[in-house]
């Protein structure tokens, strides 16, 4: 099925001004599977000296990729696509083993990315500016016009979380160079070891040396640092709200687009296909063990059918696909990322059982692996209702109508996406219009995709927009050349 990676000792390095460089403190970080704590490989653990020197090199390779002609950096892009396709099948057993996702989600992360960065290629041979009349404001003439230009904001800091770890580095990485930023990447230790391999496609696809840069060494260690580096002109963080909050806390004048955690509600009212409805809920809620940020992380569902929904949904859960995706192709219930993250969402269960939620499947674990878990009459005053637990267990909160479930839709601290179920136009709009959230799916289930639509999170859920055209567009300004002609008379 795979080959030749598969018995490869992965001791990777970070590209740093297109050198491939090993810590000078000899220092490794050791990367192990959440799927059995094996040794996967070693990522460098990076010197503050080091970040120092890789943001120096960023900073003057901007000079020159700046001026170099978009049509030019967008043939890096394509290359990168085609290497990247190329690679799927290392890459997919790479990510396998270090966040521990099933094989067809990791292939197709890798394969909708190459699209992605196409897509980011073409995007940008649509960059333009404007030209603008002095004259259409009271007062002023004709001979005043403004030429508006976009213009690259520098260095593009971009820190990748662990669960999407080529999607959303490269959905940073491509927008960001081919608009003529440079980029320093630092990905997620979990995560790094595919984040260093995404880095080598870029270079192999001839990406100058100090367009794109990698740093590795732990957040807790680094992070700060990082953040408030001189050097950065615009964070691009996908994370916790935790980690998030912090970097906006910390940092200074530095402009941020983040995406942040969620806590996703799927509404369902009484008019819903329910078949429809079970099925996205399923796979919205429990694919990768539910350690998706869009994941379906609460159900409201009305009281009239809940019985029935329930049901259906009991149904499905029940024969999920759970354990070993090197042994189980696309299953669906891994080992969650690592050992705290398993106790984390056994303590919202046992609150929930505590507290008189019902539980009607799972409820155990085994070592990082969480088994696949439904409540019941989950109430407002249990956790599991609004916290996120990333993890495989979904809580049907019952309410008795749709305003009921807007407002404790809306009493989260999130916002990122919800999506509601029904086969009234007039009702989906009259839910969509009063929820406060970045993206309202009407009968689906919460996700990204596709990759060119606006992505945003409003609330804790995140700041600015992301998506191809609003990423290039955030990492981008507007400079404005103002022509005063000489009046004559
Ligand atoms: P995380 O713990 O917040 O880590 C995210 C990234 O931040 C990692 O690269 C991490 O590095 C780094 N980091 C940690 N501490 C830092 C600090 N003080 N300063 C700067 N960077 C620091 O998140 P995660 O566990 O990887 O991902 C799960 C979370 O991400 C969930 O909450 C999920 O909802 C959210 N998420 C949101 C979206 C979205 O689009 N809204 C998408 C994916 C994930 P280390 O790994 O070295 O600690
Ligand atoms: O984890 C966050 C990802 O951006 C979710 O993407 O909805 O395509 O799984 P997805």
């Amino acid at each position: 099925m795979f080959s030749n990676i598969k018995d490869q000792e992965l001791i990777f390095r970070n590209l740093i001004n297109g050198n491939w460089t090993n810590s000078k403190s000899g220092k490794f970080i050791e990367i192990y599977s959440p799927i059995d704590n094996s040794l996967v490989g070693k990522v460098p653990a990076m010197t503050t000296e080091e970040v120092d020197y890789t943001f120096e090199c960023a900073r003057k390779a901007q000079e020159n990729w700046k001026n170099t002609p978009i049509n030019k950096r967008a043939e890096v892009l394509y290359k990168a696509a085609d290497i990247l396709e190329d690679k799927v099948k290392d890459l997919t057993y790479i990510m396998m083993l270090e966040i521990g996702k099933d094989n067809k989600s990791c292939e197709s992360e890798i394969l909708r990315t190459a699209d992605f960065i196409r897509f980011t290629a073409d995007a940008s041979k649509s960059l333009s500016g404007e030209s603008i009349p002095g004259d259409s404001f009271p007062g002023f003439k004709r001979n005043k016009i403004s030429v508006v230009t976009r213009e690259p904001l520098g260095v593009v800091l971009a820190i990748s979380p662990f669960n999407y770890p080529i999607n959303l580095a490269a959905s940073k990485i491509a927008p960001a160079i081919v608009a003529g930023n440079t980029v320093v990447l630092k990905p997620a230790t979990q995560g790094s070891l595919c984040g260093l391999y995404l880095a080598k496609v870029f270079e192999e696809a001839g990406v100058p040396a100090g367009v794109l840069n990698t740093v590795t060494g732990k957040g807790s260690e680094i992070g700060d640092y990082i953040v408030t580096h001189r050097d950065v002109d615009f964070i691009n963080f996908t994370g916790s709200t935790e980690i998030g909050t912090r970097i906006s806390k910390i940092t200074s004048m530095v402009p941020l687009l983040m995406e942040l955690g969620g806590k996703d509600a799927a509404i369902v009212l009484e008019d819903a296909d329910l078949d429809l409805t079970a099925s996205n809920i399923v796979s919205g809620a429990y694919s990768y063990s539910g350690q998706r940020c869009t994941a379906v992380k609460r159900v409201l569902v009305v009281d009239k059918v809940a019985d029935a929904l329930v049901e259906k949904i009991k149904e499905k859960v029940e024969k999920l696909s759970i354990g070993n995706p090197l042994e189980i192709d696309d299953v669906n219930i891994v080992p969650l990322i690592n050992s705290k993250a398993a106790d984390f969402v056994v303590e919202l269960i046992e609150e929930a059982k505590e507290k008189g939620a019902k539980l009607l499947v799972g409820g155990n674990r085994e070592g990082n692996l969480v088994y696949p878990t439904l409540f019941d009459y989950v109430t407002t005053d249990m956790r599991l209702a609004w916290e996120e637990p990333f993890g495989p267990v979904l809580p049907i909160i019952r309410v008795k109508d749709k305003d009921e479930a807007i407002a404790i839709a809306n009493e989260s601290k999130y916002g990122l996406q919800s999506a509601v179920f029904t086969e009234n136009i007039n009702e989906a709009f009259y839910v969509a219009d009063r929820l406060e959230v970045g993206t309202v799916q009407v009968n689906n289930k919460t996700e990204r995709g596709p990759d060119h639509f606006p992505f945003l999170g409003v609330k804790a859920s995140g700041i600015g927009t992301q998506g191809i055209k609003y990423s290039i567009e955030a990492m981008t300004r507007p400079k404005a050349t103002i022509i005063n002609l000489v009046e004559r008379k």
